[in-house]
This record gives structure tokens, sequence and C-alpha cells, in this order.
């Protein structure tokens, strides 16, 4: 349990300190310093770094989180609202991102090759939407993971 909580809590925090850093801090900089050509690359060039490390964490948060609700609190019925609610907006996150990998980041990658400014622009639009949406659930799913078993 020692070993799951820690990578569980690991993961939890560079996905959702990833997205921390580029929404709060990089995002409102490189508006300010970059034209739309340079930072739609950028971005691009970010995604493909920080991006399979998403994949990564999904996977330890998933493989830790199941494994902890069934083989420790042998299951849902075992399991306090926390871990329920947990559960759902960690699925909500992971949905959002596989939309985000499928849909508008290769969409990106094909208006920057293509130097399609205008429509690069609309789809890092969407991406920074869903990486807003996924940030706040990120945060919302911490504080329920950590305070929540405290509350009856
Ligand atoms: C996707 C399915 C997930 C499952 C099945 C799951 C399951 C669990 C379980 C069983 C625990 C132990 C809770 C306890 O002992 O009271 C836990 C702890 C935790 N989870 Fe999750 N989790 C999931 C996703 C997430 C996500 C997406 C995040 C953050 C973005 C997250 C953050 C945490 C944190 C921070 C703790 C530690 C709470 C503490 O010990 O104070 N989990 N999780």
């Amino acid at each position: 349990m020692a070993i799951a909580l820690t990578l569980h809590i690991l993961a939890a925090v560079i996905w959702v300190g990833g997205m921390f850093f580029a929404w709060m801090i990089l995002r409102p900089v490189a508006v300010e310093l970059l034209e739309p050509p340079q930072r739609l690359t950028l971005w691009y060039r970010l995604f493909q770094r920080f991006f399979p490390w998403v994949w990564a964490t999904i996977i330890v948060l998933l493989g830790s989180g199941l494994w902890m609700l069934f083989a420790v609190y042998g299951g849902m019925g075992g399991a306090g609202w926390h871990i329920h609610l947990m559960l759902l907006t960690g699925i909500a996150m992971i949905a959002i991102f596989l939309h985000l990998w499928f849909a508008p980041y290769p969409r990106l990658g094909r208006a920057i090759a293509g130097q399609d400014w205008p429509a690069g622009g609309k789809q890092l639009g969407q991406i920074r939407r869903m990486i807003g949406i996924n940030l706040i659930l990120g945060l919302i799913t911490v504080a329920i993971a950590s305070g929540g078993r405290f509350i009856s």
C-alpha cells in the first residue's frame, strides 16, 4: 500500500503540476513574447515532451488506484465516498486527455507542418481549454483524495 500510494501521488503531482505550470505560468508569457508561428511551434514541442509523461501518469494512476481499491479496500463496497468520486473525476480527466491526444493535438501538428497558423491557433485554443478543465478537475481530485477520507 505504501508503494502504491506513493507512486499514485507522484503520478498526480507530475500530471497536475505540469498542467499548472503550463496553464498558469508559461501560457501568459508565451502570449506576451512570441508571435503565433513561434508560439504554436513552442507549444507543440512542449506537448511532444509532456504528453508521454501524461500517458505514464495515467497508467500509474489507474494501476495503483485500482490495485488499492480492490486489493486494500476490497472493491467499491469497502471504499469511502472520496475514492468513488476520485474514480469518477479520474476517468473524466483521462477521457478529456484521450480526446485531446487523438483530435486537436495531431491537427495542431499538421497545421504547423503546413504553416497554417490560423488553423493551428484554433487547435491550440481547443487544447488550452481542455488542459484548463483537466487542471481544475485535477486540483479538485487531489483535494478530494487527501481531505475526503476525514469527512464521513
Ligand atoms: C482513475 C482512477 C483512480 C482511482 C481508482 C484512485 C484510487 C485511489 C485510492 C484507493 C486512494 C487511497 C485513498 C485512501 O487510502 O483514503 C487514492 C489516493 C489518492 N489519489 Fe487516487 N485514484 C484515481 C485517480 C486519481 C487522480 C486522477 C488523482 C489526481 C489527479 C488522484 C490523486 C490521489 C491522491 C493525491 C491520493 C492520496 C490521498 C492521501 O493519501 O492523502 N487519484 N486514490
